[in-house]
């Protein structure tokens, strides 16, 4: 019988950039996001000969696989079972699947698709054994970090954090949920300046992180902002989550402009919004913060009360394709 899951992605606050393991995804350091609660992406798995993959667009048009996409489905499927085999599980798992991938979030977004593809994967991986044994969110997140080390964060809903943990144990480094989606009614307002694919992605991009100079001083600043940003959401302290997350994305930018080579994924559009929010927020006194990804693109992050106007700011962008999201409640299964 196949299994249906529906993920999302997340939107990070303290920033996964670097791993100390890349083939096991094992980061460098902690992270933690937010969970959005959409835009969604649907999996069918099911047991099969061989490994087959098929994706579907938002319009419900079939799309060709690259190879480097396919071949990173498979690799994941592997990894799971070595997994698997490590929980003493892996007789319950088919030999091999067959996906079928519908995805709602369109292209030209470019928000962490992988991530909501992996974690959707891990919650249906598991719910394929799931007849023979149950799973904690830990140990979905492991799956989900196998194939994409944001992923791991979605199989939570609400705030959640990814903890580095030490070694190279392939279940070294999981998910916690800090809080669940109830918490905080934060929104995610997502300004897409540019529709142009990246060109080197966050799986290269991580492979190289130690080669910028600001690493190791990002990596030993870390644990103190993952403390801050932990209290803040706890304390629902919109000042306080302002000051760490700012702080922590501009800082992986920095990283990752120094890297070699240097990765410049922020635009002067970026630059621009990122002024023109600072003095929208001090001058209207909004609760609103912003943070980037690898792209260009802006996320403003703020409450309830701000939303309006945020939105209406984002709205003035001219070219740009907007968004919005509120807080998710992580993968689940459809019946
Ligand atoms: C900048 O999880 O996308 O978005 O494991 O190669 O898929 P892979 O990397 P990925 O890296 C995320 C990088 C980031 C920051 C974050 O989401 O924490």
């Amino acid at each position: 019988m196949s299994v249906t899951a529906v993920s999302t992605p997340n939107i990070a606050l303290i920033k996964y950039w670097g791993n100390r393991n890349n083939d096991l995804r094992l980061p460098m350091a902690d992270s933690l996001s937010i969970t959005l609660n959409q835009p969604t992406v649907q999996i069918i798995v099911d047991r099969a000969e061989r490994f087959t993959a098929r994706t579907f667009e938002p319009d419900g048009t079939e799309r060709t696989l690259t190879e480097k996409e396919r071949a990173r489905l498979e690799k994941h499927f592997t990894l799971t079972k070595t997994y698997l085999d490590v929980l003493g599980l892996a007789k319950a798992f088919p030999g091999s699947v067959s996906l079928e991938i519908r995805s709602k979030i369109p292209r030209a977004i470019g928000i962490a698709s992988s991530a909501a593809i992996f974690s959707c994967l891990a919650k249906a991986y598991a719910g394929l054994v799931g007849e023979n044994r149950s799973f904690t969110m830990q140990e979905k997140s492991v799956i989900g970090r196998l194939g994409s080390g944001s992923a791991a964060r979605s199989l939570a809903g609400g705030f959640v954090a990814l903890h580095a943990g030490t070694g190279n144990d392939i279940d070294s480094a999981a998910a916690e949920q800090i809080a669940d989606e109830n918490h905080w009614n934060l929104f995610d307002v997502i300004i897409i300046p540019s529709a142009e694919e990246k060109k080197v992605g966050s799986t290269e991009g991580h492979t190289l992180a130690h080669t910028s100079p600001l690493f190791s001083k990002r990596i030993d600043t870390i644990p103190r902002r993952q403390q801050e940003c932990i209290d803040a959401i706890l304390k629902k302290d919109f000042e306080k989550l302002q000051h760490v997350t700012e702080e922590d994305a501009l800082d992986m930018h920095n990283v990752m402009q120094t890297q070699t080579p240097p990765l410049k994924y922020l635009s002067n559009e970026t630059y621009r919004m990122m002024e023109e929010v600072e003095e929208l927020r001090d001058t209207e006194h909004l609760e609103v913060l912003y943070t980037m990804d690898a792209g260009p693109t802006v996320h403003l992050i703020c409450t309830e009360a701000a939303l309006p106007k945020i939105r209406a700011y984002a709205k003035e962008q001219k070219g740009c394709t907007l968004f919005e999201a509120g807080v998710g409640n992580g993968s689940h299964l459809l019946d």
